[in-house]
């Protein structure tokens, strides 16, 4: 589809906007919604009839295949705003190639790129007050697809909706973090749908990881399915381990996502002349390096949680405390990253996409 086809967006604007209604100081992740919302229906094979409409109820009819089967995938992305009032995106060619990776995976259609950068750009255009500026706040992107055709027979869906929410945030994570390393439950397999971003993977993870906190953690740290021998992700992160001075993180694989977060934080790394092993971890290596002292840093990196230090892990129930590093590597990635978001850096990578 080329501009003019983008450009039938059809708009139609709240009367009246419940942004005076939100209380900025006080967000909790993801529970408040900004005016507008884009839509865009998939029937006799095209995309079709993109719109941006107020924010509200869908009607839905209960026989749609995403509630029987959970045919759907999601994005995560942000939008910035500097101290100039610009606002800027993050590394979106990243998420538009993952949601259509993520759909290939989930039998979905792909979701052409033209439709998804106009309406992206005019949906944060036209919610630009909701974007707050100052470091730790943002406006969460939240994509997603989900099959709409009616019909409990089990295979894809003939129709779809792709919508994009928009959400103001601000941490995601606040206080320690406490995680324990899987040994039973897995996220992902080997062939299955871990590197996609399906609901389902999400979805999975909260009967092992509500055992989790009912133990006092906060999050699951995802071993391979085959044996727990492996680390993979920590709850919705990618999870990074600094031995001495070198970082090491699972290589991205069919169980693994591949995190726009993860690939940057390597990015950063590698600039700051830091090694980065992306190889299998095994979790003698990081429990035999906790208790030698060499285990420095674990932390989880995500388009949400941003860089999530991880104060203490526990693994066939012994806790490994780590000491809390000022200045370690967890604080400076997040430093050099939210300078790029936040425009108060050299974009060196081309990494920030200006959006008005
Ligand atoms: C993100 O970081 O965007 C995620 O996908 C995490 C989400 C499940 C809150």
């Amino acid at each position: 589809m080329n501009t003019s086809a983008a450009e039938k967006i059809d708009i139609q604007k709240v009367e009246s906007s419940r942004i005076g209604q939100v209380d900025f100081n006080n967000l909790t992740f993801g529970s408040a919604f900004s005016d507008h919302m884009f839509e865009c229906d998939y029937k006799d094979g095209v995309w079709q009839n993109p719109k941006i409409k107020p924010y509200g109820p869908l009607t839905i009819s209960p026989g749609a295949k995403v509630f029987h089967y959970g045919q759907a995938v999601f994005e995560g992305m942000k939008a910035f705003k500097d101290e100039a009032g610009k606002v800027w995106l993050f590394r979106p060619e990243q998420n538009f190639l993952r949601i259509n990776k993520s759909s290939v995976r989930m039998a979905i259609p792909e979701f052409p790129r033209d439709i998804f950068f106009e309406a992206l750009t005019t949906l944060v255009k036209i919610d630009k007050d909701w974007v707050k500026p100052g470091q730790g706040n943002s406006l969460y992107i939240r994509p997603f697809v989900i099959a709409t055709q009616v019909g409990v027979s089990a295979s894809p869906s003939t129709e779809y909706k792709f919508m994009i929410l928009m959400s103001p945030a601000q941490a995601y994570y606040t206080g320690d973090i406490k995680v324990i390393i899987a040994d039973h439950y897995s996220r992902s397999a080997n062939g299955g749908v871990g590197a996609a971003k399906a609901a389902g993977n999400y979805g999975a993870q909260f009967f092992p990881t509500n055992l989790a906190r009912e133990k006092g953690f906060q999050q699951v740290i995802w071993t391979d399915a085959s044996n727990h021998q492996y680390l993979e992700e920590a709850g919705t992160m990618n999870v990074f381990f600094r031995v001495n001075d070198t970082l090491l993180t699972a290589p991205i694989s069919d169980r693994i996502l591949d995190g726009v977060t993860r690939k940057s934080v390597i990015a950063l790394a590698k600039q700051d002349n830091i090694t980065v092993e992306e190889r299998p971890v095994l979790v003698s290596e990081i429990v035999e390096a906790a208790k030698n002292g060499s285990l420095k840093e674990i932390f989880g990196a995500g388009t949400a949680a941003v860089i999530s230090p991880v104060n203490a892990f526990s693994y066939q129930d012994i806790i490994y405390e780590l000491e809390k590093q000022e200045d370690g590597f967890a604080s400076r990635f997040k430093k050099e990253l939210t300078d790029i978001q936040y425009n108060l850096s050299e974009d060196p990578f081309g990494w920030r996409y200006e959006v008005l």
